[in-house]
């Protein structure tokens, strides 16, 4: 059992949390507003759910997912994170946060903006491509036909192995996209970005994006 630490507790937070609880771990949720807003969620949840403040959640956490919408990647707060492992579920809308010319031109990626911010963390990204209902809904136990796979991408060869097991925990096989520079073949509008996809067909779409 691990304590899973959520910044941002909305639609894949609540999603992530959801999972995690019903395979028997911890979550400390957090979001903008304070964790006193996070009452109904908790209580959903049950037992194994509690709130805090982002810092806490993150320094609680012995794994912390980052699900904000991406604009608001500056105050996630950075020293609490050091050297633990974090996924980052975030994508970048331009309608939403803002243009991000570095992004734009494809200088650099979502995903190694975060773990620029976020220097002494092992960044892994995941969950970016599923819709947050689909990570409950198509949950499927290991050797189900046709069961989903999700990509990963991140430099840190533990970290990834740590979110590659917390994954087909949740019931998807896993794809590993290579390192974090590579995460922007699943990114937004993507061949991987979005469908149900096998393995065998996530790599293809990986190799195509
Ligand atoms: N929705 C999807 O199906 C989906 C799928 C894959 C990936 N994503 C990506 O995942 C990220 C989260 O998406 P979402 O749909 O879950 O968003 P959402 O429903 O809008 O929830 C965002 C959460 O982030 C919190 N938040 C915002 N700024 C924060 C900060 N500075 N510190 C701590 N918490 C903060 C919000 O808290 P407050 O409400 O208190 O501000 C809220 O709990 C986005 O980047 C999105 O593009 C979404």
């Amino acid at each position: 059992m691990a304590t899973i630490g959520l910044i941002g507790s909305g639609n894949i937070g609540q999603a992530i949390a959801r999972q995690a609880v019903a395979h028997g771990h911890n979550v400390v949720l957090s979001n903008s507003r304070g964790p006193e807003t996070l009452a109904d969620v908790v209580a959903a949840l049950g037992p194994l759910a509690s709130a805090a403040t982002a810092a806490e959640a993150g320094a609680t956490g012995d794994l912390v997912v980052v699900t904000v919408p991406f604009k608001n990647y500056t105050r996630i707060p950075a020293e609490p994170l050091g050297g633990k492992t974090v996924i980052d579920t975030n994508n970048y809308y331009f309608e939403r946060d803002g243009h991000f010319p570095d992004i734009d031109s494809g200088r650099t990626s979502v995903s190694e903006v975060l773990a620029a911010h976020l220097p002494d963390s092992h960044v892994v990204k995941a969950f970016n491509n599923i819709a947050a209902a689909a990570i409950g809904d198509e949950a499927a136990p290991a050797g189900t036909p046709n069961r989903r796979a999700l990509p990963i991408a991140g430099d840190d060869a533990e970290a990834k192995k740590t979110v590659a097991a917390l994954i087909e925990e949740f019931g998807f096989d896993v794809v590993d996209a290579g390192p974090l520079a590579e995460g922007r073949r699943f990114d937004r509008d993507k061949p991987a970005y979005g469908p149900h996809l096998t393995a065998e067909q996530l790599r293809e779409a990986l190799a195509q994006g």
